[in-house]
């Protein structure tokens, strides 16, 4: 029977479900100790996680048998996909499966920075009532900056409109012709075009080579000083040095972020009113999370059964190398 090990916390019906076709071992700790994984993973013929198992080119090479990786989210960071596919094995994810989650959550950021809802909810449990202080502002009429606008920023973009927003987006990999584009009615401009005419600048990249400290000091300073960003996408994109900074000296009016470059973040990055941070549950919907635990499962699955997978990053069958 071939075996699967489960390295990160993923559970629900459809991990019963292979649990009742397949040997599961579910180590849902085993990502914290990279050497005791990487002694383990020679048994197995597949391998499950979230997004803190390094699955690096040294595992790969440990993983002998493994024909199929699974991966519960979007994000392939933490995941050596080119060592994979050079070994052959299959890399299964979920790469729409938690969208609309991580989408409803920026507009909910946008919201709580506009209407400043944590501070206020902090000011009213400790008993006061100061209603001027929480003057907001609207997001009807405002203009919203996608720094990319791949699925997540599609549905953020969609919904930005049903609240009256224009949109403006900066993704090079975007056609102007695209369905994305028609659909949102969003205006594709230059990266430093979309800081500096944004009200509120929400990110949907991969962390990659190019991305990696892209919102830096320099482009916090080029958004106007009533302006906010959000980050549900990955931390790295954020030199969070520069954004401290840009807080502090009041380039930004404030910003919301789900994710931090390390997680979780050995300090907070700010503790002042007008920041929002969350510990990365952009995706931690019960909704999201069933689509995306069914459709990882389902793929891991098909695999060791000799079928092809639907939610493949490579290809859907393992190849001989
Ligand atoms: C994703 O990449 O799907 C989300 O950020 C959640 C996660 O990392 O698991």
């Amino acid at each position: 029977m071939p075996r699967i090990l489960v390295s990160e916390d993923i559970s629900g019906v459809e991990m019963d479900a292979l649990r009742r076709e397949f040997d599961v071992a579910l180590e849902f700790d085993l990502w914290k100790s990279f050497d005791k994984l990487k002694a383990t993973i020679a048994d197995f013929d597949a391998l499950m996680v979230r997004n803190q198992t390094p699955v690096n080119a040294e595992l790969i090479a440990a993983g002998k048998k493994l024909s199929v990786i699974g991966r519960a989210g979007v994000g392939l960071d933490n995941i050596d996909a080119a060592a994979a596919t050079k070994a052959g094995i299959v890399v299964v994810y979920a790469p729409e499966q938690n969208a609309i989650s991580v989408a409803e959550l920026a507009l909910g950021m946008m919201l709580g920075l506009a209407r400043m809802i944590p501070a206020a909810d902090r000011s009213t449990k400790a008993r006061k009532w100061e209603r001027k202080r929480f003057v907001g502002t609207e997001l009807y009429g405002k203009t919203l900056g996608l720094i990319g606008l791949g699925r997540i920023g599609f549905l953020t973009a969609m919904r930005a409109r049903a609240f009256g927003m224009d949109v403006i987006a900066f993704d090079p990999q975007v056609s102007p012709d695209s369905i994305t584009v028609t659909e949102t009615r969003a205006r594709l401009l230059p990266f430093n075009d979309v800081l500096a005419q944004a009200d509120f600048i929400s990110c949907h990249i991969p962390e990659t080579p190019q991305t990696i400290g892209l919102l830096n000091y320099d482009a916090f300073s080029r958004m106007k000083p009533s302006g906010f960003f959000i980050n549900t996408a990955r931390g790295k994109v954020v030199d969070e040095a520069g954004l401290a900074r840009a807080l502090e000296e009041k380039k930004i009016a404030g910003a919301a972020l789900d994710v931090r470059a390390k997680e979780p973040p050995d300090s907070p990055l700010s503790e002042a009113d007008n920041v929002i941070l969350l510990p990365h549950v952009g995706a931690f919907t019960e909704e999201g999370q069933d689509r995306v635990v069914t459709c990882v499962c389902r793929d891991v699955a098909a695999v060791l059964r000799g079928q092809a997978a639907k939610n493949f990053f490579n290809f859907p069958l393992p190849r001989k190398v």
